[in-house]
């Protein structure tokens, strides 16, 4: 619409003045802030910018082709694949405790973009994805200032030593739902503009124990299952109400593995596997959350589908605690 184009204009200039004919990285996770930056600084600079997508190999099932139908295909980006898949695997393996897989996979993606950026000629730039929220969280609330005047968190990243890039942060004034307007006027898809939150170290916080390629093929596709199923629900809830946010509108949802088995039969015999817990909330900002109270034939559906369809599952349960006392994910 008219004021989106004139925002994009006004931004797409201010890049434009700011880079001159400069080089500019921006690591790309698929997630809707880097993915809007991506697209708003390569309308101003077209292939003077590179996005460097480290694939970990714990986002889910279809995402880096989604990453690179939209990006490389549709939006024509300079886009490089890190396939660390391997290197992530190796550097997990024998690791349970939640915040060691948080700090290893944060610090191994760092690495891995840094690696990326220093073989590239001249870049003089690095975007980033960071929203008025996220400036706000990292400063206001703690000194007490008004937003303009503090800092963003720029300096959490973790230049190596005697690296250095500046940034640049074309959304640092926009709320989420402003964000998400100016991706749709950009072109991005609708599935990528409305996807849910989902956590930087990805599936390995929903792995409960140590992350292994079988425990993560089987979340991949459980969880696939729930996302088909309650993507169709909130669809639903979007047409009867008109309203992205409608108040029974899914706000997260997907599977969880825990490190367990469980009994079940098939046939005339008994099977020893793994459970799948669904966990699907309601809430607006995922301070605090309620368990959604979904209609019964989308359990059951959610359900059966995942036990004819996940090889190694044979049970399915879904988690009914809101935050507090527990927290939207498990680990
Ligand atoms: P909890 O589980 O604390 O999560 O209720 C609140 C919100 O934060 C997300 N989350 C994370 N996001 N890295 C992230 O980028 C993380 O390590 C992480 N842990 C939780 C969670 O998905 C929810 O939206």
């Amino acid at each position: 619409d008219w004021t989106m184009d004139n925002i994009i204009d006004e931004k797409v200039a201010e890049i434009r003045e700011q880079v001159g004919e400069k080089k500019v990285i921006l690591a790309l996770s698929g997630g809707v802030d880097s993915s809007v930056t991506a697209a708003l600084v390569h309308r101003a600079i077209g292939d003077q910018l590179t996005c460097v997508f480290v694939n970990h190999g714990m986002l889910r099932k279809g995402e880096p082709e989604m990453v690179e139908e939209v990006f490389r295909k549709q939006f024509n980006v300079p886009l490089i694949h890190v396939h660390a898949e391997e290197r992530y695997s190796r550097m997990l393996a024998g690791v349970s405790d939640p915040e060691q897989k948080r700090r290893l996979i944060g610090t191994q993606f760092w690495k891995e973009f840094f690696s990326v950026a220093q073989e590239l000629d001249g870049i003089e730039y690095l975007a980033q994805g960071t929203i008025y929220p996220d400036i706000i969280e990292s400063g206001a609330r703690k000194t007490g200032g008004k937003a303009s005047t503090i800092k963003s968190h720029h300096n959490l990243i973790p230049f190596p030593d005697g690296v250095h890039f500046d940034l640049i942060e074309p959304l640092d004034h926009f709320f989420k739902d402003e964000v998400r307007e100016l991706g749709i006027a950009l072109g991005l898809p609708d599935k990528l503009v409305w996807r849910q939150p989902f956590p930087g170290p990805g599936l390995a916080i929903r792995i409960i124990g140590e992350v292994t390629p079988e425990k993560l093929a089987i979340l991949k596709e459980a969880d696939a299952v729930v996302r088909e199923e309650l993507d169709a629900y909130n669809q639903r809830l979007f047409e009867e109400t008109g309203d992205r946010n409608s108040e029974h509108a899914c706000w997260q949802y997907f599977a969880v593995l825990p490190d367990i088995r469980s009994v079940g039969v098939m046939g005339d015999e008994r099977t020893y596997q793994r459970p799948v817990i669904v966990r699907a909330v309601e809430s607006s900002d995922a301070m605090t959350a309620d368990w959604a109270k979904l209609p019964y034939d989308v359990i059951g559906r959610i359900s059966s589908r995942i036990v004819d369809e996940v090889d190694g599952v044979n049970r399915v349960v879904y988690d009914v605690t809101p935050k507090p006392p527990a927290t939207i994910e498990w680990e």
